[in-house]
């Protein structure tokens, strides 16, 4: 069941220049968030961000009523949420859209890919398919080093690959030219950039693999009410924000191919 939240902010980290985490107290009983659920983050104190931003739930804590969001500092909102401090209250809507499936069988080979921002949900990902027993591969990528943030909190939770365009860390090179990449799954997940997405969804669909791919448009409500997050499905039209933001790449035939 959807909730309109106020959390108070029990930790804040700055990861770099770029990212900051925040890990959230719900104070009560939190709603239960699957991995690649999403949160509407209100923006106080800036009048010009009027919408709230969407945000991947990155880690959950359901006993102690806690979440965390890994945000990147892209524009107004962004740069407001992280002026925040521990202390401070962040009103969340929550849990939003539907995430990925992880009704999959104990032993299955699961490969997570992830670029940019888009490495936050992974981490609810990856614990959540440990207590499926599934221990995944997890790719990260990113132009540098210093732009994959708590790479090193996934360590316990799978097998850590990296690869940087820079070759700063890991592989030189895009996730897709890992070599871990080439290797057999039953499952691929991937959230990140467009592009990157694209290329694993249509190297998974080459090799018979079932991918699903979270994807990151521009939102507005949140709730599937005004439209502007649509995505062009092989069924149509569907909002991102409530049909997805996870989809099945089967079902994204015309999404992959342009
Ligand atoms: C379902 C979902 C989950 C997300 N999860 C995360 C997350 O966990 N961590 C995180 O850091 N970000 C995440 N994002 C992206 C985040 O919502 C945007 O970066 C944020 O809304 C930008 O707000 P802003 O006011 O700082 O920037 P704005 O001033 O609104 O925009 C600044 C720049 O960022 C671009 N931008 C804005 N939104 C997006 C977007 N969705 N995708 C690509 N470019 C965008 C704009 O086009 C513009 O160039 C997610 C987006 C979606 C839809
Ligand atoms: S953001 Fe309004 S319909 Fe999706």
């Amino acid at each position: 069941m959807k909730e309109i939240h106020d959390f108070k902010i029990i930790r804040r980290e700055q990861l770099g220049q770029h990212y900051f985490r925040l890990v959230l107290q719900h104070g009560g009983t939190m709603q239960p968030v699957a991995p690649g659920q999403f949160v509407e983050v209100q923006v106080e104190g800036r009048p010009e961000v009027m919408l709230r931003r969407p945000i991947s739930v990155h880690d959950v804590d359901q006993e102690t009523g806690t979440m965390s969001l890994l945000i990147q500092i892209v524009g107004n909102g962004t740069r407001r949420l992280a002026e925040l401090r521990e202390g401070d209250s962040l009103n969340l809507v929550y849990p939003l859209g539907h995430g990925f499936s992880t009704d999959i069988a104990s032993g299955s080979r699961a490969l997570l890919v992830g670029g940019g921002a888009g490495i936050a949900p992974l981490l609810h990902l990856s614990k959540v398919l440990g207590t499926k027993g599934v221990r995944p591969t997890i790719l990260l990528g990113g132009r540098t080093a210093d732009l994959i943030p708590v790479r090193d909190d996934f360590e316990p939770y799978g097998t850590l690959c990296i690869a940087t365009d820079d070759g700063s860390l890991g592989h030189k090179g895009l996730v897709i030219s890992h070599p871990a990449f080439a290797e057999s799954y039953n499952i691929i997940y991937t959230c990140g950039p467009t592009p990157m997405m694209k290329a694993v969804a249509r190297s998974a669909a080459e090799r018979g693999i079932r991918c699903e791919v979270s994807l990151e448009n521009l939102m507005a409500c949140g709730v599937g009410a005004c439209l502007c997050c649509v995505t062009d499905t092989d069924q149509g039209h569907r909002c991102v924000c409530k049909d997805g933001p996870v989809f099945d790449t089967a079902k994204m035939g015309k999404w992959m191919n342009v």
